[in-house]
């Protein structure tokens, strides 16, 4: 199913037999338990507080020991729909779906203590009416316990937007280029450009009216982004829309070198972890061919004399 809630998987239709400690609940405790080291996770409300004050370090993660490894650099992060290309192969993010997004939700949050968490609402799960995204929202937050969405969209998403923090759903827009209208777009290129700038320049001031807690400028050009962080109250978190915004995100499997089908221009690699990941494997290969895999070191050495043996 894409972007809906099936019947038989909502949570409001399980039986009490059904309850399970609620995710935000388990997070809660694990903190709590950690007496010599309390960690208070951040809330949308100190990411807000961040507006023009130290960059805000913001990363994708989709799994649990990413997470983990994100957490203790990282104010955000976010669980993106991007995973369907880098991890699923899929062409474009249009066939994400809610149940993808609630598997590695639930995955990042394991590994979660200290930042903010922010989830992606897959397309298809909120265009089509302000109670749509709603019901998508309260999902996604009830079953993986993360606390905010993201959606992309800007003057034609402020109705949805006001709507869902009107009933306390913290949101994170995205404007710019948005993916998940690649179609529509017509390709993933720079927007706001020459007159397309005033537009986006509205569509930021839209998302912040209607509630928005900060907003993802995608491809934007670098002095438009800055115009747009000079101008907004809320944090803009910037992805190749220049060094003037509020914060940066990048998708982890780019800038780790995980996933080289393709490399945006604004995508520094920090690491060739595909390569290395690439040898690793031909080495292993090799060894299990050459029998030299696995050594004694990695076997289990028989106690009893085998039968028919000699002593
Ligand atoms: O899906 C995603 O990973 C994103 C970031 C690139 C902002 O939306």
């Amino acid at each position: 199913m894409r972007g809906g809630v099936t019947q038989d998987s909502c949570w409001c239709s399980m039986g009490l037999g059904d309850i399970k400690p609620h995710p935000f609940l388990l997070r809660e405790s694990k903190r709590d338990m950690s007496a010599t080291s309390p960690v208070r996770p951040t809330l949308p409300v100190d990411i807000l507080a961040r507006k023009g004050a130290a960059p805000l370090v913001c990363l994708t993660a989709y799994t649990t020991p990413i997470a983990r490894l994100a957490d203790p650099h990282c104010d955000v992060v976010l669980v993106g729909d991007s995973l369907g290309m880098v991890l699923y192969g899929l062409p474009s993010t249009l066939g994400v779906t809610m149940e993808m997004m609630i598997a590695h939700g639930q995955a990042v949050m394991r590994g979660i203590t200290r930042a903010m968490p922010v989830i992606d609402m897959p397309f298809g799960s909120y265009e089509e009416s302000p109670e749509q995204a709603f019901r998508n929202a309260s999902h996604l937050m009830a079953e993986t316990g993360i606390p905010a969405v993201k959606l992309e969209g800007g003057v034609h998403m402020h109705d949805t937007i006001a709507f869902l923090t009107a009933r306390g759903v913290p949101v994170m827009a995205h404007i710019g280029l948005t993916p998940q209208s690649v179609n529509t777009l017509g390709g993933y290129k720079v927007v706001g450009r020459a007159d397309e700038g005033a537009k986006v320049m509205v569509d930021a001031e839209a998302v912040q009216a209607a509630g928005a807690f900060s907003v993802v400028l995608e491809k934007t050009p670098e002095g438009l982004s800055q115009r747009i962080t000079q101008t907004l109250t809320i944090p803009t978190i910037g992805i190749g829309a220049g060094v003037g915004c509020d914060g940066q995100i990048l998708v982890i499997d780019d800038m780790l070198g995980l996933f080289t089908d393709f490399r945006p221009k604004f995508v520094k690699r920090y690491a060739t972890l595909g390569q290395t990941a690439a040898e690793a494997i031909a080495d292993y290969a090799a060894d299990v061919r050459a029998r030299t895999f696995p050594g004694p070191e990695h076997s289990f050495p028989d106690v009893l004399p085998l039968k028919g043996s000699k002593p």
